[in-house]
């Protein structure tokens, strides 16, 4: 199957379908995504979407709050885009039919969320990204009737003359394809599956960023990771999220003694930055020997049942109360800050390809990315792709299949696949989790370089499973987040080194930067 298309878009979360808005009228419009087309992190969005629209708020104040959370790294050119027209984009998804909660008077409710220094998030009860999805979807379809592929998952970027002419993909019946695109975004969204405990779901992982890698593109940042501090803990149970919006409602992190503890961690408490929480947790519990918890048992029942319906209703298929019980809750990885590298439309260092939304980096969240300011980003920089690759003069559509189109996996793919890949998964949460060192760090980038060697050579054929394809990307960005772990020798946001405790902007207040080998870091060049 040979497509040609004006714009290729890969993925259907916000960052896509913002992307895909600004294209109207501008020529034929593709959509290829990996599972159904609601299926990505921004469904899963829980506690909302922030943007400087309060009394008392201001877009100085929340550029404010995202640098500050971003520990000395935000690129400010990035932050400033990000909340003067986030702003006025999180206006115009009102416009299109988004419903936010409201207050007793009709104005929008705003909700708190850690690190942020007022009330400042648009919500829809619990599950925000999935309103905001539906109402963007809703416009696009209307305005724009793209071509839609689900169940087609990008393997690799086509690659001409240095220029990235489009994809090829595969479809669950093992169909092969390739698409011939004027312009080529990439939305695929966060990484959070290379970690054995993750918030995200399974669609997460880092195919974009191991595509853009193995094209020559440059990947940024990837250090970076957020640990969110509360996802359910229990036994066999999903690492499913309990928002942040709850402590941001009063919610207390406890102790198994039933103490109150995070004030002894930060004079925040609660709401201190998601990357102190977290450590806190793990301190705490490892003070104690046992887990903690979050209590929400001093509220009203009836409001947080009725403000948390997900949550509630998740809670009561473990046979938890979110009331009434104490809910146990730790760590796990939720947010990539890192990506591949663009600048502030979304293109990145391979001409013709576009990266927009978590997959991308610009710089905007620095080294720790403000609660909700996620949403905001695919929005606001989809949308300025869209306007970038509208513009996009250069037609990159020639005839012919591409070369190596057709070829198939090779019998010699191991056949332990799902093992190695848990495998990987595990020592990711182990050496390069949420407390990092050197001798546990070079051990993973040794054992990823070997796993990586091993299984690049079957990426010159077109591999047409899944969990083959699963397996080689998450070995590959697990390398790209070790190596880049390895290099940075400070603490700083999301990046805790036991051997490097303190931030040290005199030798790295700077981005680093992946491309061509892995485990070589240069200068990236965000910081021009
Ligand atoms: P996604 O929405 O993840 O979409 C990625 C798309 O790419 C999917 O459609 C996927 O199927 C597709 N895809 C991936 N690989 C391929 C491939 N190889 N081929 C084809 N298609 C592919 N942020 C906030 O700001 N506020 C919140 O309240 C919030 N809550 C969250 C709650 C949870 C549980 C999680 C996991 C994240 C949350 N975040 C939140 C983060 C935020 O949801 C994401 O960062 C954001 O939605 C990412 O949007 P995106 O468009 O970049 O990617
Ligand atoms: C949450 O609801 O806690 C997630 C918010 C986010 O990731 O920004």
């Amino acid at each position: 199957m040979l497509v040609t298309t004006d714009f290729l878009i890969v993925g259907s979360g916000i960052a896509a379908l913002s992307t895909a808005a600004q294209l109207t009228g501008a020529g034929e419009v593709l959509i290829l995504t990996k599972a159904e087309r609601s299926e990505g992190s921004t469904g899963y969005a829980q506690g909302g979407i922030a943007a400087a629209i309060g009394p008392g708020d201001s877009p100085a104040l929340h550029a404010a709050d995202t640098i500050r959370a971003g520990d000395g790294l935000c690129h400010e050119a990035a932050v400033t885009v990000l909340v003067t027209e986030g702003a006025l984009l999180v206006g115009q998804l009102i416009d299109w039919g988004a419903t936010f909660d409201r207050d007793a008077t009709g104005a929008i409710a705003l909700a708190r969320e850690g690190a942020h220094s007022v009330r400042r998030v648009l919500h829809a009860r619990d599950a925000t990204g999935r309103e905001i999805e539906r109402a963007v979807w809703k416009h696009v379809s209307a305005n724009l009737s793209p071509r839609v592929l689900t169940h087609a998952s990008v393997t690799d970027l086509l690659v001409e003359d240095g220029e990235c002419a489009g994809v090829r993909f595969f479809t669950n019946d093992g169909t092969a394809g390739a698409v011939r695109a004027r312009a080529t975004l990439l939305a695929t969204g966060g990484a959070g599956q290379v970690f054995s405990d993750t918030t995200n779901p399974a669609v997460a992982t880092g195919d974009g960023i191991a595509m853009a890698f193995r094209a020559g593109a440059r990947i940024a940042d990837m250090e970076f990771v957020q640990f969110h501090p509360t996802a359910l803990s229990v036994p066999g149970g999903p690492r499913f999220l309990l928002s942040e919006a709850l402590r941001g409602e009063g919610a207390q992190l406890v102790n198994a003694d039933g103490d109150r503890f995070m004030a002894r961690y930060h004079e925040a408490g609660e709401l201190a930055p998601r990357d102190q929480v977290a450590r806190a947790m793990v301190q705490e519990a490892q003070r104690t020997g046992r887990p903690v918890s979050l209590s929400l048992q001093h509220l009203d029942p009836d409001f947080v049942h009725a403000r948390f319906p997900l949550v509630s209703t998740t809670c009561r298929r473990f046979g938890l109360d979110l009331a009434r019980d104490r809910i146990p809750v730790g760590p796990a990885a939720h947010y990539l800050m890192g990506g591949i590298e663009t600048d502030l439309d979304g293109r990145s260092s391979l001409p013709g390809l576009y990266a927009a939304g978590e997959t991308a980096c610009t710089g905007v969240h620095g080294a720790n990315r403000l609660a909700s300011n996620s949403l905001l980003e695919g929005l606001v920089f989809g949308a300025r792709a869209g306007r970038a690759m509208r513009a996009e003069r250069r037609d990159r559509r020639r005839a012919e299949p591409p070369s190596r189109y057709g070829s198939r996996i090779p019998d010699a793919f191991p056949d332990n696949t799902e093992a190695v890949l848990e495998e990987v998964r595990r020592m990711m949460w182990q050496s390069v989790g949420l407390f990092r060192d050197r001798p546990q760090l070079e051990q993973a980038v040794t054992a990823l370089t070997d796993r990586w060697t091993d299984v690049a050579r079957h990426v010159t054929a077109l591999p047409i499973r899944a969990e083959a394809w699963k397996l080689v990307n998450v070995v590959l960005v697990s390398g790209l987040i070790a190596s880049a772990a390895l290099w940075r020798e400070e603490s700083r946001g999301a990046h805790f080194r036991s051997d490097f405790p303190a931030r040290d902007d005199l030798h790295w207040r700077r981005h680093g930067c992946q491309q061509g080998a892995l485990g070589r870091v240069s200068e990236s060049g965000l910081n021009r």
